[in-house]
């Protein structure tokens, strides 16, 4: 066999053995993801990975993605064993809002409601009154809005424009991007939209606003699955990581995925849309993770329990 089946073989193995759960986001390698899914794990959104590690009977969980999403893991289920393949696969949205800078910038508008974005350190979710993820960020900043809040958003300056321009929100932005996101082009992507006049455009709201402005459907990942999958279209332009297509084609068989442009033009750049981070994770670091039973998430208790607070928000008002 070749290393490749020989590694799934040990992972599988090995997550029966220490009674491990595997929990994957979409933009992990193509392997992990069916993986995850054939060892009675999850691919998901951000959202639906909380709530699955949250919800799962099993001790020690696994996760395949980015540091945020390992400590949100752990906030949630103190009690649990919280590993990841790399424990240095962080965020540029995480890494772009250090949290005395955070605590500043709070201090200064106190008359403010704090929301961030999942993509950030356990440290700023404990000094938040709330944490969204691209699933329920609009629909939790309308809500506050309607009870005639203001709000201080960050990190991310672009999903929080998205989500100010669409609810009317008074929002005070953090100046925090996506280094995969921010790189898709709106002037490219109107000529490739020209080039496919019957695509429908899918975009990730940590795209810039001239891409968001030329979107059919905007979401969180696994709501662009969902809408490759419903929506009337054979061919689908898609803006946001590469990793989703795995998932798309599986989802909507038969359907064309199209990458959006992300510098010059759609020929230069076939595959710059993939997070360096989330690529950190592999079938080999995996294996090791499971064997040595290493890489473990610590969250300072403390820290842990203020955070928790802001995220249960979010999950009561998606319950
Ligand atoms: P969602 O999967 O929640 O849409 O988030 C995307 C993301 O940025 C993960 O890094
Ligand atoms: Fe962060 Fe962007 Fe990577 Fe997601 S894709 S983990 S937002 S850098």
């Amino acid at each position: 066999p070749s290393e490749k089946t020989e590694l799934i073989a040990r992972i599988k193995r090995l997550l029966a053995e220490r009674e491990a759960v595997l929990v994957a986001h979409y933009y992990v390698d193509a392997d992990l993801q069916d993986l995850a899914e054939a060892t009675g794990g999850c691919v998901s959104d951000s959202l639906e990975m909380a709530r699955f590690g949250r919800d799962h009977p099993a001790k020690t969980l696994v996760v395949a993605g980015v540091r945020f999403m390992g400590e949100t893991a752990k906030i949630l289920s103190p009690e649990k064993t919280v590993l990841m393949p790399d424990l240095d696969a962080t965020c540029s949205l995480d890494l772009g809002c250090p949290v005395d800078e955070f605590t500043a910038f709070c201090d200064q508008h106190p008359d403010r409601t704090v929301v961030v974005y999942a993509n950030t350190s356990a440290a700023v979710k404990a000094r938040a009154d709330w944490m969204v993820t691209s699933s329920i960020g609009l629909d939790i900043v309308a809500h506050l809005h309607a009870q005639g809040k203001k709000i201080l958003w960050a990190p991310d300056k672009h999903l929080g424009s998205y989500i100010q321009k669409e609810t009317g929100a008074d929002m005070l932005l953090w100046q925090g991007s996506c280094l995969v996101h921010d790189e898709f082009k709106g002037i490219e992507l109107d000529l490739l939209k020209q080039e496919y006049p019957q695509a429908k455009v899918l975009v990730h709201p940590e795209s810039p606003a001239n891409v968001v402005a030329l979107a059919d459907m905007v979401g969180s990942t696994s709501q662009m699955i969902a809408a490759a999958q419903t929506m009337d279209s054979d061919t689908f332009i898609v803006a946001t990581d590469n990793g989703i297509l795995h998932k798309m084609r599986a989802a909507a068989p038969g359907k064309r995925f199209i990458e959006a442009p992300t510098a010059g033009n759609s020929a230069t750049c076939k595959s710059c849309a993939h997070c360096p981070w989330m690529a950190m994770n592999g079938l080999r670091n995996l294996a090791e993770t499971l064997e040595n039973m290493h890489h473990e998430i610590h969250v300072d208790p403390g820290v842990g329990q203020l955070a928790v607070r802001s995220i249960n928000r979010m999950l009561d008002f998606a319950a």
